[in-house]
């Protein structure tokens, strides 16, 4: 019989606080590392006056990758290692739904990289709005499918399958930002008008389309631009407004998981406390009393701290930057704990009102 492989406790490490960073505005613009993430990563692992490491993990709202993949590309871009173990994107969460739903349409993304994601995650039958625009090139009258596009793209129409109202849509995921809105508008629209998921059908009452989720709700994000850029929550409100207007004023409620719901940061919660166990050896029944959370946009991350704050029965603590969404001398709809220039301050201030 072997013992059970348990790291010993890292004698450098705290127990009693941790931090959990947003990524684009805090840690990453454009895809370029946004200069005092990388020393702050660096201070958390040890390089501070009191010589200790601090426990961490990320949570964003952005996807469109594996997250293998993002682990990667956020390991070069930081110059640390970080492993998935760590690390929840806006539709990492949408793996628990992938038994509920037989036939589901999933949105956004590059090429058809979402699919992949999302048959990974377990759901069974994907299809994309390539794969209908395959079908039925009228479906869009301005987007034609690049030869590319249209081979990666699923035959609908095969395998006893002879039209197009033979398939049945269960449920709507957007995983990731769209990349030609007015189509996936359309085909999104399309399905929550008609009867019951059924392609190309037209309910009579606008009341018996599936279920609409999308992986989180930001208007706006921080990008490589001067200015904040639209996301997917703008892409929400243009489904749910335009659902209205063309059908008589009847109302369309979609769902978003990510930040600011407080299940996503429970989520970060569970996540964080096997990291502790598994990375450094910590008790993961015991959470720790404090968890600062870096963020830049105070609608999702300031406003789901502190609301998880206000449930959770440790503190978490929020910190605003300044170097994405939140415009310095604006005042922030939710109010942080602490407002500071970059990641660099909001960690160094974390260990400082703890040692
Ligand atoms: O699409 C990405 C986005 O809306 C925000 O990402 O890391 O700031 O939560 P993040
Ligand atoms: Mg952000």
């Amino acid at each position: 019989i072997t013992a059970p492989c348990t790291p010993g406790i890292d004698p450098d490490v705290v127990d009693n606080f941790a931090f959990a960073f947003d990524i684009d505005g805090v840690l990453i613009r454009g895809g370029k590392p946004i200069p005092e993430a990388i020393e702050a990563m660096k201070v958390l692992n040890g390089e501070n006056e009191f010589g200790v490491k601090v426990p961490y993990i990320f949570l964003t709202n952005g996807g469109g990758k594996f997250e293998t993949e993002r682990c990667k590309d956020l390991s070069g871009q930081l110059e640390i290692d970080v492993s998935p173990g760590q690390f929840i994107c806006g539709h990492t969460p949408m793996r628990e739904f992938a038994d509920r739903y037989g036939t589901v349409l999933v949105v956004g993304g590059e090429g058809e990289k979402c699919r992949d994601v999302a048959e990974s995650y377990g759901f069974r039958d994907v299809i994309t709005p390539g794969d209908i625009l395959k079908a039925n090139a009228a479906t869009a009258p301005f987007r034609q499918l690049t030869p590319s596009e249209f081979q990666n793209s699923r035959d609908l129409l095969e395998g006893g399958v002879k039209k197009l109202s033979d398939i049945v849509v269960e449920a709507v995921f957007v995983f990731a930002d769209s990349r030609d809105w007015a189509s996936d508008l359309q085909i999104i629209l399309d399905i929550a008008q008609s009867k019951g998921g059924r392609l190309e059908t037209r309910s009579e009452t606008f009341d018996e389309g599936p279920p609409i989720y999308f992986s989180h709700g930001d208007v706006l994000w921080s990008a490589a631009h001067e200015h904040a850029r639209l996301g997917m929550g703008a892409l929400r409100k243009i489904v749910e407004t335009v659902f209205s207007d063309t059908s008589g004023g009847k109302k369309l409620k979609t769902h978003a998981f990510g930040k600011p719901q407080v299940s996503t940061f429970e989520f970060a919660t569970r996540l964080l406390q096997q990291w502790r166990a598994a990375h450094h050896g910590l008790a993961e029944s015991a959470p720790p009393d404090t968890v600062y959370f870096v963020g830049d946009t105070p609608e999702s991350d300031i406003r789901g701290t502190n609301a998880m704050n206000e449930k959770s029965s440790n503190e978490w603590y929020s910190i605003l930057v300044k170097t994405g969404v939140y415009q310095e001398g604006t005042e922030p709809r939710y109010k942080p704990r602490k407002l500071v220039d970059t990641v660099l301050d909001a960690v160094n201030h974390g260990i400082r009102r703890e040692m």
